[in-house]
């Protein structure tokens, strides 16, 4: 059979030119971030894979939406449409807009979390643990062994093991822990999903044993493809009906609207309980703004209610995860350690197998992230032991199993093109990994570090040594 490719079902109404910098300008530019991306200036950046949060292109439906926002500081029309977007897509019966996912992490975290309390999860991701910590939780980590190992090829790397929920219930007792904390398509694990199947016995055992389930959705639709292509009971349901059933699961939802919905700015908290949603409500005065706009301008909520109803359609979703399994596949055949299945928003690089001379506490990861901006300008995200921080009890750093670079794909902006030169730069720094030299901490922030965190290279000011020959002249001089 003749093979019958697919492409992206839209077309490029306007566009944002990109700098090319020369390899001199980034080595300047990287030295003065500390070696961090997160501190490079975007318009320093040539491909900018530093996160799928916010980074999305919105439609010209949702630009048109903008135009109608209802800027009343209370019951702005905007909102309804919001409301209505996600009660028919999402199915919570209340919803509450916040500026951005971690603004619903916080709001949650301080209605259901009493001091000493434990919260469940599968895997922790940054902010969601850190508002759990706050609120005087401890996380306790209850996702599948298979998602600690880069190279297993389970489908669903996603899943709560239920034997580790059920050890956490003996061990605190079930009047201890706050609630389960479900991820969709988990980010720190390499974007891998949770099977409905999962979810399903995970509900029933937090049910029988009364603690509450909240899913973070925020990227609960692009599980809901790996669902539909993975899980065959699913093959014939829509992405929207797979997403209401995931949905249904559970007794609400933290979301952070700048992934999956397509909005730069934007999130919701979603509850079932009545009393719990006045208690969210009141909350979220004193936090974000009055509940009906939680921190969002109505331009805002009118591009989110939008950019919902577009994030489920098939075609949408398919060329988005397509265009992230297209870069997977080139690392892939080409050698470099990735961690596969390849994920749903990023292609994860073993930074570990990648740089096997750079040692653990030399932060392989944060290294390659850094080498990578050098010789490509394109801008990646450490996700190792820099993003773990330190455990709080010794102060010592945490080394989780997984020492990531992330390669983020932003929605609907990059082109195929672009993920060709981001694979030959990561291929040609694994060719000549010796010349990348690890890192150490010159500044280290108390929260978050990752985020403003600085480092020098172990030896000398290069964090990759110049290749023979090297061009030092801009590119476009
Ligand atoms: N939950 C998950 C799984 C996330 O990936 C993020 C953000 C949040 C919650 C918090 O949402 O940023 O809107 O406050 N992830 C971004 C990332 C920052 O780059 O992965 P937020």
């Amino acid at each position: 059979m003749v093979r019958r490719s697919w492409a992206e079902p839209f077309k490029i109404k306007m566009v944002e030119p990109l700098r090319m910098t020369s390899l001199g300008e980034r080595e300047a530019a990287i030295l003065d971030a500390g070696f961090n991306t997160f501190l490079l200036k975007s318009e320093d950046v040539y491909i900018d894979l530093l996160t799928d949060s916010g980074t999305s292109a919105m439609s010209d439906r949702q630009w048109a939406g903008l135009m109608l926002g209802d800027e009343a500081y209370a019951g702005s029309v905007n909102f309804y449409h919001l409301e209505e977007a996600v009660h028919e897509f999402y199915g919570f019966k209340h919803v509450i807009p916040t500026h951005q996912g971690r603004g619903a992490e916080h709001i949650l975290s301080r209605m259901c979390i009493k001091p000493g309390d434990v919260v469940l999860g599968n895997m922790y991701f940054t902010t969601t643990k850190a508002h759990q910590e706050l609120a005087g939780a401890r996380f306790i980590d209850v996702i599948c062994d298979q998602a600690h190992d880069s190279a297993d090829r389970s489908p669903f790397k996603g899943n709560v093991d239920l034997a580790k929920v059920e050890a956490a219930i003996e061990q605190f007792g079930a009047g201890r822990i706050a609630y389960l904390c479900l991820q969709c398509n988990v980010n720190m694990a390499g974007g891998q999903p949770v099977s409905m199947e999962n979810v399903r016995k995970t509900s029933l055992l937090c049910r029988k044993h009364g603690i509450r389930l909240f899913l973070d959705a925020t990227r609960a639709v692009e599980n809901a493809y790996f669902i539909k292509v993975r899980e065959p009971a699913y093959a014939n349901r829509s992405i929207a009906q797979i997403l209401r059933e995931l949905c249904s699961y559970a007794d609400g939802c933290t979301c952070s609207a700048k992934k999956d919905a397509l909005v730069n700015i934007g999130g919701f908290l979603c509850v079932n309980d009545d009393d719990l949603a006045d208690e969210a409500r009141n909350m979220v005065v004193l936090f974000e703004g009055l509940h009906t706009y939680g921190g969002l301008a109505g331009r805002d909520m009118e591009a989110m209610a939008i950019g919902i109803r577009e994030s489920v359609e098939f075609d949408h979703i398919r060329a988005r995860i397509g265009q992230v399994e297209y870069l997977g596949r080139m690392l892939d055949s080409a050698g470099v350690p990735i961690i596969r299945p390849v994920g749903g928003h990023a292609v994860f690089i073993d930074a570990a197998a990648f740089l096997p001379h750079i040692p653990r506490d030399q932060f392989p990861a944060q290294a390659l992230a850094a080498a990578l901006y050098v010789d490509s300008g394109v801008r990646a995200m450490e996700r190792g032991a820099v993003s773990a921080g330190r455990n709080a009890d010794t102060g010592e750093h945490l080394f989780p199993k997984l020492e990531l670079v992330r390669l983020t794909i932003p929605r609907r902006v990059y082109t195929q093109a672009h993920m060709d030169v981001t694979a030959e730069s990561v291929i040609e720094l694994h060719a000549r990994a010796r010349d990348i030299i690890g890192l150490r901490f010159v500044y280290e922030p108390k929260f978050l570090r990752f985020f403003q965190a600085k480092f020098q290279p172990m030896v000398g000011e290069r964090v990759l040594r110049l290749a023979p020959g090297a061009d030092r002249t801009p590119a476009h001089a």
